[in-house]
């Protein structure tokens, strides 16, 4: 990949490209970065790059002109005639997320263009590509943006990081399906009071990639609500393809009003039955999803009114059954699944034996059966805690 930096500040750089995997991307040539400054396009004695705004107001604004001079030499000059994607760094940009820098870092070659004082002449966004900005903040310039997107890149591209693991398994990754990554831990086992999850040194693989999975989904709910919205979407249409396509006695719940029925899709890939509850007015249904992994049958509990209905998720992966409860009007009701904070039959079914967990009732966040299975025993429980 190329970057080719328009930017008044080339030196702002330094520091950045001799650093770490970007250094390395370059050394190993994955990584090829061109400057070029509007200056050398400036006009006047002092090569001016700006002017005062037309109108009046205050601050001064990057000449059209003096840009794309700069832009077309850079076309101009570009190694195999490859010219690059032009994208301007602007607040006023769509927002830059994983799936930009996948598209920028599969593009052979990309231009940034850094503005400075207070912006561009409007007639600058005819010559670019795309707008990016890099969050819903104002700097006093674009090369800060400049380095995100070139350090989100770099390591996407083949033979950069050495672990390509690690790109596939992170937060809003493909792989993981745009959630968020679950929580880590490393020595020591115990700080200040603070163990590490039991789970995690157990040595039980299965149980581990369960539990990571949940809790992935868990984090991704609490902390991230829209990117949770748009998994939960994701799964439930995929949920419905998956019983047509393999279709093993799995039975998707029906929607109410306006919620997304979960399906019974996933569950199929290894297990036998799994029904998923059927979506009430608005929430989305849990469906019986990741129950079936390696289990047999797992019933998901459905939506109430608007609530996301637990399903009967990770619960199977190492068990037998498992009934995910419902949730009840505007919680997100515990199933025995992997997104609810309710209790449910949850980690109850990963040590093996069966829980019927109680749902939520009007409040979500209801305790199950939730840890007392990690033990082994049935738990049977139907209350809020
Ligand atoms: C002070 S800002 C100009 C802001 C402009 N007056 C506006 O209100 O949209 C100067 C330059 O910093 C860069 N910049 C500032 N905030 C940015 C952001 N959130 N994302 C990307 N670039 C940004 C842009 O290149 C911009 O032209």
């Amino acid at each position: 990949m190329r970057v080719d930096i328009v930017t008044l500040f080339p030196e702002a750089f330094e520091g950045f490209l001799a650093t770490s995997f970007v250094a390395r991307g370059i050394e190993a040539q994955k990584l090829g970065v061109r400057f070029r400054s509007p200056r050398e396009f400036g006009l006047g004695k002092h090569k001016s790059v700006d002017d005062t705004p037309y109108g009046g107001g205050s601050g001064m604004v990057m000449r059209v002109d003096v840009l794309v001079a700069c832009f077309e030499s850079l076309d101009l000059d570009a190694p195999d005639g490859v010219k690059a994607h032009r994208v301007l760094l602007t607040p006023q940009g769509a927002p830059l997320d994983q799936s930009r820098v996948r598209a920028l870092a599969a593009r052979p070659a990309v231009m940034l263009v850094c503005g400075r004082y207070e912006g561009f002449d409007e007639r600058v966004r005819a010559h670019v590509d795309e707008e990016i900005s890099l969050g819903d903040f104002v700097m006093t310039g674009g090369e800060v943006a400049a380095m995100a997107i070139v350090d989100a890149c770099v390591r996407l591209l083949p033979g950069v990081l050495g672990n390509e693991e690690s790109v596939r398994e992170e937060s809003h990754s493909t792989e993981n399906e745009g959630l968020l990554e679950y929580p880590q831990y490393t020595r020591p086992a115990e700080f200040r009071g603070a163990d590490v999850p039991a789970i995690l040194t157990g040595g039980h693989h299965a149980h581990i990639a369960a539990w990571r999975r949940e809790q992935a989904v868990v984090r991704t709910r609490e902390r991230r609500p829209d990117l949770y919205e748009r998994y939960a979407a994701r799964t439930a249409a995929s949920g419905a393809a998956g019983v047509r396509t393999r279709g093993r006695g799995g039975r998707a719940g029906g929607s109410g009003n306006a919620g997304n029925a979960g399906g019974a899709g996933n569950s199929e890939s290894a297990g036998s039955s799994g029904n998923a509850g059927g979506a009430g007015s608005s929430g989305n249904a849990g469906s019986a999803g990741n129950s079936e992994s390696a289990g047999s049958s797992g019933n998901g509990g459905g939506a109430g009114s608007s609530g996301n209905g637990g399903g009967a998720g990770n619960s199977e992966s190492a068990g037998s059954s498992g009934n995910g409860g419902g949730a009840g009007s505007s919680g997100n009701g515990g199933g025995a699944g992997s997104s609810g904070n309710g209790g449910g039959a949850g980690n109850s079914e990963s040590a093996g034996s069966s829980g019927n967990a109680g749902g939520a009732g009007n409040s979500g966040n209801a305790g199950g059966a939730g840890s007392s299975e990690n033990t082994g025993s049935a738990g049977h429980s139907g209350k809020d805690e």
